[in-house]
């Protein structure tokens, strides 16, 4: 017999903490309008326990299954309900399911049984660059918490090298040190001689493996939903030329940095081997080098035009619009009968879309041949630019100097706000709650 999620009193204490927390977001009347995706079981147990106790109608209600016997049972049940009773469907892995299924939800619960795999990552991935959160949205990710693979300890490793450390900025090709430009072969040397390796890293710190999972799990969420769209579907911003061009280069140096490092790069950093091998190009994408090089390529080119580089940190978050954590509930608890120790966290995120209001921040670029430049200021050869353009584009804006000082001054101010965030995200290990 298959383990009834249904008769777990822990799972239904854990229902009620998802409860608990839908609640404390959403006013009862937005309750029912709510879009949920979830992994209901073969029993539909979260459907009957969460989203009915929360009045949320079926007919919104997706449920995705990649058991072929429990999908069977759960299609079984579903279909003997009436129509106005039933929730949709969906037999397949839920990343997959992520993928394709072009529609926001207001809520995804990913209720795994097991550990924080990458495929746990990746179903994460879609949600957050293909925006299939809403704009205000919860997701609560559950997991096994243990049994991981080698490899993927080790990415516990890298995620937390990386908050730690601030990212390696040695992959940009125009980096200067001094007045010297710096030579693609001494990035490289300078990288692998400055770079923490994950073995130093845990000796140095004497790291305990259930230590660096606690830490991990909620951190590494909250930074991945800072990722936003895929900087591939972002052909306006990055130039699909522009952008392979970029991913080359990142491609280029790490298997040069793996060759002066004797192999220990790929060995210790598997999670870049493998996507870089494979050229994934739309998970090179969105590493933490490649964003900090495409952020670093749009600060140059608006640099050249004589604007602050937050203005093109400020259009940066502009348009990869990523999702920021307003409040965050976390849980561990061992799921009965087997005493399996599961962590789950809760998040309400909120892409903040008022920091972009077109009336604070007003269209900011023009857009010309495809692709979004600076602003022109009110001056006679702007205003002549602006002519020009406007015939053919729509987005092109023309600020007075005035307007354009205190536009200028809010991105500033935003970009270090943004800055606040993302080291206030070092704080982010809430205390975990024991149910029983
Ligand atoms: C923990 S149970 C769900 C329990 C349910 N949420 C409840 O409250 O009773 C997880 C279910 O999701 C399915 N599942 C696990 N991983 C999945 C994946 N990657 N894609 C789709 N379904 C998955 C499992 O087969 C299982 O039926």
């Amino acid at each position: 017999m298959t383990h009834s999620f249904l008769d777990d009193p822990v799972k239904q204490l854990w229902r009620e903490k998802v409860i608990e927390f839908v609640r404390k977001q959403y006013g009862v009347g937005k309750l029912s309008k709510l879009k949920v995706l979830c992994m209901p079981g073969s029993e539909m147990g979260e459907v009957l326990r969460v989203w009915d106790e929360l009045g949320v109608r079926r007919k919104n209600i997706y449920g995705v299954e990649y058991g072929d016997e429990e999908f069977a049972e759960l299609e079984a049940r579903v279909k003997e309900l009436p129509n106005k009773q039933r929730i949709r469907l969906y037999n397949g892995d839920v990343a997959d399911f992520l993928r394709d299924e072009n529609t926001v939800f207001d809520i995804i619960n990913l209720d795994y049984c097991s550990y924080f795999s990458r495929d746990v990552g990746k179903a994460l991935n879609e949600i957050t660059q293909r925006q299939r959160l809403a704009e205000k949205g919860i997701l609560g990710v559950n997991v096994l918490e243990r049994r991981e693979t080698k490899a993927r300890q080790r990415d516990y490793l890298d995620i937390s090298a990386l908050f730690d450390e601030g990212l390696v900025k040695y992959v940009d090709p125009k980096r200067e040190k001094g007045n010297n430009k710096i030579t693609f072969e001494e990035g490289v040397r300078e990288f692998v001689k400055e770079i923490k390796f994950p073995s130093d890293y845990s000796i140095e710190k004497g790291i305990d493996l259930r230590d660096l999972r606690q830490q991990i799990f909620t951190r590494s969420i909250a930074l991945g939903f800072q990722v936003g769209i895929n900087p591939m579907d972002l052909p306006n911003l990055f130039p699909p030329e522009f952008l392979k061009s970029m991913l080359e280069i990142v491609i280029k140096f790490f298997l040069a940095a793996d060759k002066e490092s004797d192999g220990r790069y790929f060995r210790e950093y598997d999670y870049a081997k493998e996507i870089i091998e494979g050229e994934n190009l739309r998970d090179i994408a969105v590493t933490p080098n490649m964003s900090t090089l495409l952020q670093a390529q749009l600060k140059q080119q608006h640099a050249k035009q004589g604007l602050h580089p937050s203005v093109a940190g400020f259009i940066y978050l502009k348009y990869k619009k990523p999702y920021f954590v307003e409040d965050v509930a976390s849980y561990r608890y061992a799921s009965q009968p087997s005493g399996s120790p599961m962590i789950c966290d809760l998040f309400y995120l909120d892409q903040r879309r008022e920091w972009f209001n077109p009336e604070k921040a007003d269209m900011v670029l023009n857009k010309i041949n495809g692709t979004y430049k600076s602003v022109w200021k009110n001056t006679k050869s702007g205003q002549k630019k602006i002519r020009q353009l406007a015939r053919n584009e729509r987005e092109a804006t023309l600020l007075s100097n005035a307007d354009y000082e205190e536009q200028r001054n809010y991105m500033i101010e935003l970009d270090q706000k943004y800055t606040a965030y993302i080291r206030s995200l070092e704080q982010l290990k809430p205390d975990r709650i024991r149910l029983s």
